[in-house]
């Protein structure tokens, strides 16, 4: 099997506090793959050691049969993970269409060619309308799609979706949800954790679920919808659906 992914025996510790223990999964290429789990988790953490924020106390990330686990986190970015943020991290002062070249120039050092990308994913993510809007402008909504937007930018072969649709009503989520089906179209695998279950299940080739910070379970929608631990552990463990 061809995994873009390959998380093996990851442990995360922030002093004596364990976010992430023993963690291991893979993703294979094309495949999306929901990470679902109560506040706390660990969830955020793990993608902060995929995407190079930390370095795992233990353990090791593999991206494209290469281990990543030491290397910078613009050097997994350049190696093709691409990853939006919890709370969106837009630079209020500039525009759409600048704060998506700041994505787009990771690996374009031609500001034509960057331009002309930029204007790709703002079409693809929906935003050209929005292009000259200075971003601290944007709702909610916009915002997480700029936030899609400026990681598309970066061209990745994996893109990690932290709480995309946190905040979202429903019909704006199912614009969300078509985002990233269109996304994973064009051939990018991704990793989305989504507190919102029928999202997560309805969009997942497969779903991780963590509680407190150990994996649980991995397994199609199906499997993990009826497995008991998982409703008692997370569906019936008092986390908001939304994840507010
Ligand atoms: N940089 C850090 N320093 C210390 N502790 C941290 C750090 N980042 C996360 N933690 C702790 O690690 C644990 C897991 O946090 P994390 O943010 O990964 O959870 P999460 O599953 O993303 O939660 P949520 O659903 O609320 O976003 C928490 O106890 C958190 O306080
Ligand atoms: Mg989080």
């Amino acid at each position: 099997m061809d995994h873009i992914l390959v998380i093996e025996q990851v442990t995360k510790r922030f002093g004596g506090l364990v976010a992430n223990e023993d963690i291991s999964f893979a993703v294979t290429t094309g495949e999306i793959v929901g990470v679902v789990g109560p506040n706390g988790a660990g969830k955020t953490t793990l993608f902060n050691l995929i995407s190079g924020e930390f370095a795992p106390t233990q353990g090791t990330v593999v991206f494209c049969g290469t281990d990543i686990t030491a290397m910078k986190a613009h050097v997994i970015c350049q190696r093709g993970i691409g990853r939006t943020f919890q709370i969106p991290q837009s630079l209020d002062d500039m525009m759409v269409y600048e704060n998506v070249l700041v994505g787009a120039l990771c690996k374009r050092k031609n500001m034509e060619e960057a331009l002309a990308h930029v204007d790709e994913v703002l079409a693809l993510c929906g935003m050209t309308e929005l292009k000259t809007v200075y971003a601290g402008k944007l709702n909610v909504p916009q915002k997480k799609r700029l936030e899609i937007a400026r990681a598309m930018a970066t061209d990745p072969k994996l893109l990690l979706l932290d709480e995309t649709m946190a905040g979202l009503t429903a019909t704006e989520r199912k614009d969300a949800v078509s985002l990233i089906r269109k996304i994973n179209a064009t051939g990018v695998s991704i990793l989305t954790i989504e507190h919102n279950m029928d999202v997560v299940m309805s969009v997942s080739n497969r779903v991780v679920v963590l509680v407190s910070g150990r994996v649980l379970l991995v397994g199609t929608p199906e499997e993990v919808t009826s497995h008991p631990d998982v409703i008692a552990a997370y569906l019936g463990g008092g986390a908001n659906q939304d994840g507010q």
